[in-house]
Protein backbone atom coordinates (compact mmCIF):
# COMPACT_ATOMS: atom_id res chain seq x y z
CA UNK A 1 0.00 0.00 0.00
CA UNK A 2 2.82 2.45 0.58
CA UNK A 3 3.68 4.02 -2.51
CA UNK A 4 6.83 5.53 -4.01
CA UNK A 5 6.48 9.21 -4.30
CA UNK A 6 5.50 10.09 -7.68
CA UNK A 7 7.58 11.92 -10.10
CA UNK A 8 9.15 15.53 -8.30
CA UNK A 9 8.13 18.24 -10.27
CA UNK A 10 4.87 19.15 -11.65
CA UNK A 11 6.84 18.86 -15.50
CA UNK A 12 9.09 15.80 -14.70
CA UNK A 13 8.45 12.39 -16.34
CA UNK A 14 6.33 9.89 -14.04
CA UNK A 15 8.64 7.39 -12.36
CA UNK A 16 8.02 4.10 -13.10
CA UNK A 17 8.45 2.87 -10.28
CA UNK A 18 5.37 4.71 -8.72
CA UNK A 19 3.33 3.61 -11.71
CA UNK A 20 4.11 -0.03 -10.60
CA UNK A 21 3.67 0.21 -7.21
CA UNK A 22 0.33 1.11 -8.09
CA UNK A 23 -0.45 -1.45 -10.51
CA UNK A 24 0.69 -4.19 -8.35
CA UNK A 25 -1.83 -2.77 -5.56
CA UNK A 26 -4.82 -2.10 -8.12
CA UNK A 27 -3.83 -6.16 -9.44
CA UNK A 28 -3.81 -7.27 -6.06
CA UNK A 29 -7.28 -5.84 -4.86
CA UNK A 30 -9.57 -5.62 -7.81
CA UNK A 31 -7.57 -8.49 -10.33
CA UNK A 32 -8.74 -7.09 -14.04
CA UNK A 33 -9.33 -8.59 -16.73
CA UNK A 34 -5.69 -6.93 -18.35
CA UNK A 35 -3.02 -9.50 -16.92
CA UNK A 36 -0.71 -7.16 -14.66
CA UNK A 37 2.57 -8.30 -16.75
CA UNK A 38 0.93 -7.28 -19.85
CA UNK A 39 -0.78 -3.81 -18.74
CA UNK A 40 3.23 -3.13 -16.34
CA UNK A 41 4.57 -3.52 -20.67
CA UNK A 42 2.39 -1.07 -21.93
CA UNK A 43 2.65 1.53 -18.93
CA UNK A 44 6.22 1.25 -19.37
CA UNK A 45 6.13 1.81 -23.01
CA UNK A 46 3.94 4.90 -22.99
CA UNK A 47 6.12 6.36 -19.98
CA UNK A 48 9.28 6.11 -22.48
CA UNK A 49 7.56 7.41 -25.45
CA UNK A 50 5.46 10.05 -23.70
CA UNK A 51 7.08 10.41 -20.27
CA UNK A 52 3.47 9.30 -18.31
CA UNK A 53 0.83 7.13 -19.00
CA UNK A 54 -3.32 7.35 -18.80
CA UNK A 55 -5.04 5.84 -16.12
CA UNK A 56 -7.65 2.98 -17.30
CA UNK A 57 -11.08 4.44 -15.74
CA UNK A 58 -10.84 1.56 -13.34
CA UNK A 59 -7.59 2.45 -12.33
CA UNK A 60 -9.07 5.85 -11.53
CA UNK A 61 -12.11 5.19 -9.77
CA UNK A 62 -9.54 2.83 -7.41
CA UNK A 63 -7.14 5.59 -7.12
CA UNK A 64 -9.62 8.06 -5.92
CA UNK A 65 -11.13 5.55 -4.03
CA UNK A 66 -7.97 4.40 -2.18
CA UNK A 67 -6.66 8.23 -1.92
CA UNK A 68 -9.61 8.43 0.29
CA UNK A 69 -9.08 5.19 2.71
CA UNK A 70 -5.53 6.75 3.09
CA UNK A 71 -6.52 10.12 4.13
CA UNK A 72 -5.47 9.97 7.39
CA UNK A 73 -7.19 13.20 8.67
CA UNK A 74 -11.08 12.01 7.40
CA UNK A 75 -13.16 10.38 10.00
CA UNK A 76 -16.17 9.50 7.48
CA UNK A 77 -13.89 6.99 5.35
CA UNK A 78 -16.21 4.24 6.09
CA UNK A 79 -17.83 4.33 3.15
CA UNK A 80 -14.70 4.69 0.61
CA UNK A 81 -15.71 1.99 -1.42
CA UNK A 82 -18.44 4.06 -3.31
CA UNK A 83 -17.02 7.19 -4.34
CA UNK A 84 -18.70 8.60 -7.44
CA UNK A 85 -15.95 9.59 -9.81
CA UNK A 86 -16.33 12.04 -12.44
CA UNK A 87 -14.29 11.44 -15.41
CA UNK A 88 -13.12 14.41 -16.66
CA UNK A 89 -9.41 14.11 -17.97
CA UNK A 90 -9.54 16.00 -21.30
CA UNK A 91 -10.69 19.14 -19.83
CA UNK A 92 -8.46 21.36 -19.04
CA UNK A 93 -9.43 24.91 -20.22
CA UNK A 94 -10.37 26.82 -17.13
CA UNK A 95 -13.96 27.74 -18.08
CA UNK A 96 -14.85 24.17 -18.97
CA UNK A 97 -13.06 23.63 -15.29
CA UNK A 98 -15.34 25.79 -13.83
CA UNK A 99 -18.62 24.60 -16.01
CA UNK A 100 -17.84 21.30 -14.91
CA UNK A 101 -17.35 22.31 -10.71
CA UNK A 102 -20.19 23.86 -11.05
CA UNK A 103 -22.14 20.17 -12.01
CA UNK A 104 -20.24 18.51 -9.59
CA UNK A 105 -22.05 20.82 -6.53
CA UNK A 106 -25.56 20.03 -8.85
CA UNK A 107 -25.00 16.34 -8.90
CA UNK A 108 -23.70 15.83 -5.48
CA UNK A 109 -26.13 18.17 -4.08
CA UNK A 110 -29.07 16.20 -5.02
CA UNK A 111 -31.37 18.55 -3.43
CA UNK A 112 -30.22 17.20 -0.23
CA UNK A 113 -29.15 13.65 -0.29
CA UNK A 114 -25.25 14.17 -0.69
CA UNK A 115 -23.75 11.87 -2.58
CA UNK A 116 -19.71 11.56 -2.11
CA UNK A 117 -18.40 13.10 -5.29
CA UNK A 118 -14.85 13.85 -7.30
CA UNK A 119 -14.86 15.24 -10.05
CA UNK A 120 -10.91 14.61 -12.07
CA UNK A 121 -9.53 16.70 -14.42
CA UNK A 122 -6.49 17.01 -16.47
CA UNK A 123 -3.45 15.88 -15.07
CA UNK A 124 -0.46 17.25 -14.56
CA UNK A 125 2.04 15.76 -18.08
CA UNK A 126 5.62 16.54 -19.20
CA UNK A 127 5.80 20.51 -20.41
CA UNK A 128 2.19 20.67 -19.99
CA UNK A 129 0.82 21.24 -16.45
CA UNK A 130 -2.99 20.33 -15.66
CA UNK A 131 -5.53 23.16 -14.26
CA UNK A 132 -5.89 23.97 -10.53
CA UNK A 133 -8.66 25.69 -8.80
CA UNK A 134 -7.38 28.85 -6.49
CA UNK A 135 -10.25 28.47 -3.95
CA UNK A 136 -9.96 25.43 -1.61
CA UNK A 137 -13.49 24.83 -1.46
CA UNK A 138 -15.72 25.09 -4.44
CA UNK A 139 -18.26 27.24 -1.99
CA UNK A 140 -16.50 29.69 0.28
CA UNK A 141 -18.10 32.47 1.89
CA UNK A 142 -16.59 35.79 1.08
CA UNK A 143 -14.26 37.56 3.97
CA UNK A 144 -14.33 41.55 4.28
CA UNK A 145 -11.27 43.22 5.93
CA UNK A 146 -12.97 46.39 7.96
CA UNK A 147 -11.33 49.41 7.99
CA UNK A 148 -11.26 48.82 12.33
CA UNK A 149 -9.48 45.60 10.97
CA UNK A 150 -12.32 43.35 12.22
CA UNK A 151 -14.19 41.28 9.00
CA UNK A 152 -17.13 40.94 7.92
CA UNK A 153 -18.27 37.18 6.61
CA UNK A 154 -15.61 34.42 6.90
CA UNK A 155 -12.30 35.72 7.92
CA UNK A 156 -10.69 32.52 6.47
CA UNK A 157 -11.39 33.91 2.99
CA UNK A 158 -9.71 37.15 3.51
CA UNK A 159 -7.21 37.00 0.93
CA UNK A 160 -9.07 34.63 -1.48
CA UNK A 161 -11.84 37.64 -1.42
CA UNK A 162 -8.72 39.98 -2.10
CA UNK A 163 -7.66 37.96 -4.82
CA UNK A 164 -11.46 37.83 -6.32
CA UNK A 165 -11.84 41.40 -6.29
CA UNK A 166 -8.35 42.05 -8.53
CA UNK A 167 -9.71 39.55 -11.04
CA UNK A 168 -12.50 42.31 -11.20
CA UNK A 169 -15.51 40.29 -8.67
CA UNK A 170 -18.46 42.71 -8.08
CA UNK A 171 -19.20 41.78 -5.06
CA UNK A 172 -22.90 41.88 -4.02
CA UNK A 173 -23.59 45.28 -2.55
CA UNK A 174 -23.75 45.89 0.25
CA UNK A 175 -21.51 43.05 1.10
CA UNK A 176 -22.74 39.99 3.55
CA UNK A 177 -21.58 37.83 5.54
CA UNK A 178 -22.36 35.17 3.74
CA UNK A 179 -21.23 35.82 0.02
CA UNK A 180 -20.59 33.08 -1.98
CA UNK A 181 -16.97 33.28 -3.65
CA UNK A 182 -16.23 33.35 -7.39
CA UNK A 183 -14.61 29.58 -8.55
CA UNK A 184 -10.70 31.09 -9.47
CA UNK A 185 -9.06 28.85 -12.06
CA UNK A 186 -5.83 28.22 -13.33
CA UNK A 187 -4.59 27.04 -16.31
CA UNK A 188 -1.88 25.11 -17.49
CA UNK A 189 0.40 28.34 -18.11
CA UNK A 190 -0.06 29.70 -14.81
CA UNK A 191 -2.94 32.41 -15.88
CA UNK A 192 -6.16 32.53 -13.48
CA UNK A 193 -9.45 33.41 -14.51
CA UNK A 194 -12.70 34.22 -12.35
CA UNK A 195 -15.96 32.38 -12.91
CA UNK A 196 -19.11 33.15 -10.77
CA UNK A 197 -20.88 29.79 -9.30
CA UNK A 198 -24.60 30.19 -9.41
CA UNK A 199 -26.80 30.71 -6.73
CA UNK A 200 -29.19 27.96 -7.35
CA UNK A 201 -26.05 25.53 -7.97
CA UNK A 202 -25.32 26.39 -4.01
CA UNK A 203 -28.07 24.86 -1.52
CA UNK A 204 -27.63 26.50 2.03
CA UNK A 205 -29.11 25.94 5.23
CA UNK A 206 -30.77 29.07 7.54
CA UNK A 207 -29.85 28.15 11.28
CA UNK A 208 -32.61 27.85 13.63
CA UNK A 209 -32.86 26.49 17.00
CA UNK A 210 -35.19 23.64 18.30
CA UNK A 211 -36.48 25.51 21.56
CA UNK A 212 -35.20 29.26 20.64
CA UNK A 213 -37.14 31.48 18.39
CA UNK A 214 -34.41 34.10 18.80
CA UNK A 215 -31.86 32.41 16.95
CA UNK A 216 -32.79 32.75 13.35
CA UNK A 217 -32.94 36.39 14.05
CA UNK A 218 -29.15 35.91 14.19
CA UNK A 219 -29.14 35.32 10.22
CA UNK A 220 -26.49 32.40 10.37
CA UNK A 221 -26.64 30.20 7.25
CA UNK A 222 -23.96 27.68 5.92
CA UNK A 223 -23.77 25.69 3.05
CA UNK A 224 -24.86 21.85 2.12
CA UNK A 225 -21.76 20.59 0.53
CA UNK A 226 -17.80 20.73 1.80
CA UNK A 227 -16.29 20.05 -1.62
CA UNK A 228 -12.60 20.27 -1.19
CA UNK A 229 -10.76 21.90 -4.20
CA UNK A 230 -7.30 22.46 -3.83
CA UNK A 231 -5.48 19.19 -2.72
CA UNK A 232 -3.63 17.52 -5.68
CA UNK A 233 -4.70 13.54 -6.54
CA UNK A 234 -1.85 11.39 -7.05
CA UNK A 235 -2.44 8.18 -8.43
CA UNK A 236 0.69 5.69 -9.26
CA UNK A 237 3.08 9.09 -9.96
CA UNK A 238 0.44 10.53 -11.94
CA UNK A 239 -0.71 14.21 -10.55
CA UNK A 240 -4.39 15.27 -10.87
CA UNK A 241 -3.89 19.08 -9.52
CA UNK A 242 -7.72 19.61 -10.18
CA UNK A 243 -9.88 16.89 -8.59
CA UNK A 244 -12.27 18.86 -6.56
CA UNK A 245 -13.93 16.36 -4.12
CA UNK A 246 -16.74 16.31 -1.36
CA UNK A 247 -18.48 14.17 1.34
CA UNK A 248 -21.15 15.64 3.79
CA UNK A 249 -20.88 17.65 7.00
CA UNK A 250 -20.33 16.73 9.98
CA UNK A 251 -22.63 18.68 12.39
CA UNK A 252 -19.18 20.03 15.02
CA UNK A 253 -17.51 20.74 11.34
CA UNK A 254 -20.30 23.38 10.99
CA UNK A 255 -21.61 24.48 14.75
CA UNK A 256 -18.03 24.02 16.70
CA UNK A 257 -15.52 25.17 14.28
CA UNK A 258 -16.70 27.59 11.51
CA UNK A 259 -19.62 29.44 12.72
CA UNK A 260 -17.54 29.24 17.10
CA UNK A 261 -14.06 29.89 16.38
CA UNK A 262 -12.67 33.24 17.44
CA UNK A 263 -11.07 33.76 14.09
CA UNK A 264 -14.16 32.14 11.99
CA UNK A 265 -17.83 33.03 12.61
CA UNK A 266 -16.90 33.72 16.34
CA UNK A 267 -20.61 33.25 17.51
CA UNK A 268 -19.61 31.50 21.24
CA UNK A 269 -20.09 35.64 22.50
CA UNK A 270 -23.25 36.35 21.01
CA UNK A 271 -25.10 33.25 21.49
CA UNK A 272 -24.27 32.85 24.99
CA UNK A 273 -25.41 36.80 25.69
CA UNK A 274 -28.78 35.47 23.98
CA UNK A 275 -28.37 32.41 26.58
CA UNK A 276 -28.19 34.95 29.19
CA UNK A 277 -25.50 33.34 30.23
CA UNK A 278 -23.07 34.83 33.02
CA UNK A 279 -19.90 35.53 30.71
CA UNK A 280 -17.78 37.01 33.86
CA UNK A 281 -16.14 33.77 34.07
CA UNK A 282 -14.63 31.15 31.96
CA UNK A 283 -15.47 28.54 34.90
CA UNK A 284 -19.24 29.07 34.63
CA UNK A 285 -18.50 27.04 30.84
CA UNK A 286 -20.86 29.69 28.93
CA UNK A 287 -18.48 28.66 25.80
CA UNK A 288 -19.47 24.59 26.16
CA UNK A 289 -22.91 25.79 27.01
CA UNK A 290 -23.22 28.32 24.27
CA UNK A 291 -21.49 25.49 21.46
CA UNK A 292 -24.15 23.01 22.34
CA UNK A 293 -26.52 25.20 21.66
CA UNK A 294 -25.10 25.81 18.64
CA UNK A 295 -24.67 22.84 17.25
CA UNK A 296 -28.08 21.43 18.26
CA UNK A 297 -29.17 24.40 16.15
CA UNK A 298 -27.07 23.36 13.38
CA UNK A 299 -28.65 19.73 13.32
CA UNK A 300 -31.99 20.62 13.79
CA UNK A 301 -31.66 23.10 10.77
CA UNK A 302 -29.86 20.43 8.03
CA UNK A 303 -32.82 17.92 9.45
CA UNK A 304 -35.64 20.23 9.07
CA UNK A 305 -34.46 21.33 5.36
CA UNK A 306 -33.27 17.14 4.34
CA UNK A 307 -29.76 17.65 4.24
CA UNK A 308 -27.45 15.10 5.12
CA UNK A 309 -25.31 15.37 7.77
CA UNK A 310 -23.47 13.85 10.42
CA UNK A 311 -23.38 13.88 14.60
CA UNK A 312 -19.76 13.11 15.69
CA UNK A 313 -21.20 10.30 17.78
CA UNK A 314 -22.27 8.33 15.39
CA UNK A 315 -19.33 9.15 13.01
CA UNK A 316 -16.72 7.93 15.67
CA UNK A 317 -18.63 4.62 15.89
CA UNK A 318 -18.48 4.38 11.79
CA UNK A 319 -14.90 5.24 11.90
CA UNK A 320 -13.92 2.47 14.53
CA UNK A 321 -16.51 0.06 12.23
CA UNK A 322 -14.08 1.22 9.15
CA UNK A 323 -10.76 0.44 11.09
CA UNK A 324 -11.78 -3.10 12.29
CA UNK A 325 -12.78 -3.74 8.73
CA UNK A 326 -9.28 -2.52 7.26
CA UNK A 327 -7.86 -4.56 10.08
CA UNK A 328 -9.40 -7.78 8.75
CA UNK A 329 -8.50 -7.13 5.48
CA UNK A 330 -4.69 -6.92 6.87
CA UNK A 331 -4.27 -3.12 5.91
CA UNK A 332 -3.12 -0.39 7.97
CA UNK A 333 -5.10 2.48 8.65
CA UNK A 334 -3.37 5.67 9.02
CA UNK A 335 -5.16 8.43 11.50
CA UNK A 336 -4.28 11.42 12.79
CA UNK A 337 -5.87 11.53 16.29
CA UNK A 338 -5.85 15.33 16.04
CA UNK A 339 -8.20 15.46 13.48
CA UNK A 340 -9.79 12.27 13.84
CA UNK A 341 -11.06 13.54 16.76
CA UNK A 342 -14.43 16.14 17.38
CA UNK A 343 -13.87 18.81 18.73
CA UNK A 344 -16.66 19.00 21.16
CA UNK A 345 -17.31 16.04 23.92
CA UNK A 346 -14.52 14.54 22.56
CA UNK A 347 -14.39 11.99 25.26
CA UNK A 348 -18.29 11.36 24.82
CA UNK A 349 -17.46 9.13 21.47
CA UNK A 350 -15.14 6.12 21.46
CA UNK A 351 -12.30 7.73 19.34
CA UNK A 352 -11.41 9.48 22.01
CA UNK A 353 -10.07 6.59 23.84
CA UNK A 354 -7.03 5.00 21.93
CA UNK A 355 -4.26 5.74 19.16
CA UNK A 356 -3.98 4.87 15.32
CA UNK A 357 -0.90 4.01 12.90
CA UNK A 358 1.12 6.58 12.34
CA UNK A 359 0.45 8.24 9.08
CA UNK A 360 2.92 8.43 6.60
CA UNK A 361 4.21 11.28 3.87
CA UNK A 362 4.81 8.63 1.51
CA UNK A 363 2.08 6.44 1.30
CA UNK A 364 0.09 6.35 -2.28
CA UNK A 365 -2.28 7.12 -3.74
CA UNK A 366 -3.13 10.11 -2.07
CA UNK A 367 -4.46 13.94 -1.56
CA UNK A 368 -1.90 15.95 -1.00
CA UNK A 369 -1.38 18.44 1.30
CA UNK A 370 -1.74 21.81 -0.93
CA UNK A 371 1.58 23.23 -2.40
CA UNK A 372 3.13 20.19 -2.19
N1 LIG B 1 -14.05 21.33 7.80
C1 LIG B 1 -14.29 21.84 6.48
C2 LIG B 1 -15.42 22.87 6.53
O1 LIG B 1 -15.97 23.09 7.55
C3 LIG B 1 -14.65 20.75 5.51
C4 LIG B 1 -13.68 19.58 5.43
C5 LIG B 1 -14.26 18.35 4.78
N2 LIG B 1 -15.38 17.84 5.54
C6 LIG B 1 -16.15 16.84 5.17
N3 LIG B 1 -17.15 16.52 5.95
N4 LIG B 1 -15.94 16.15 4.07
O2 LIG B 1 -15.80 23.47 5.57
Amino acid sequence: MTGVPGGGGRDEPVEFAAAEDFLRQFHSEIGSPTAYDERVHAVRAEIDETGTYEHTLAELTFGARVAWRNAARCIGRLYWNSLHIRDRRSLSVPSDVAAESIAHLRESTRGGRIRSTITVFAPDRPGRPGPRIVNEQLIRYAGYRRPDGGVLGDPRSVDLTTRAVALGWDRPSPPGPFDVLPLLVTDGNGATSRYDVPRDAVLEVPISHPEYPWFAELGLRWHAVPAISNMPLEIGGVRYPAAPFNGYYVGTEVGARNLADADRYDMLPTVAARLGLDTTSARTMWKDRALVELVRAVHHSFDQAGVTMADHHTESERFLTHLHREERAGRRCPADWSWIVPPMSASTTPVFHRYYDEPRADTRPAYLPVDS
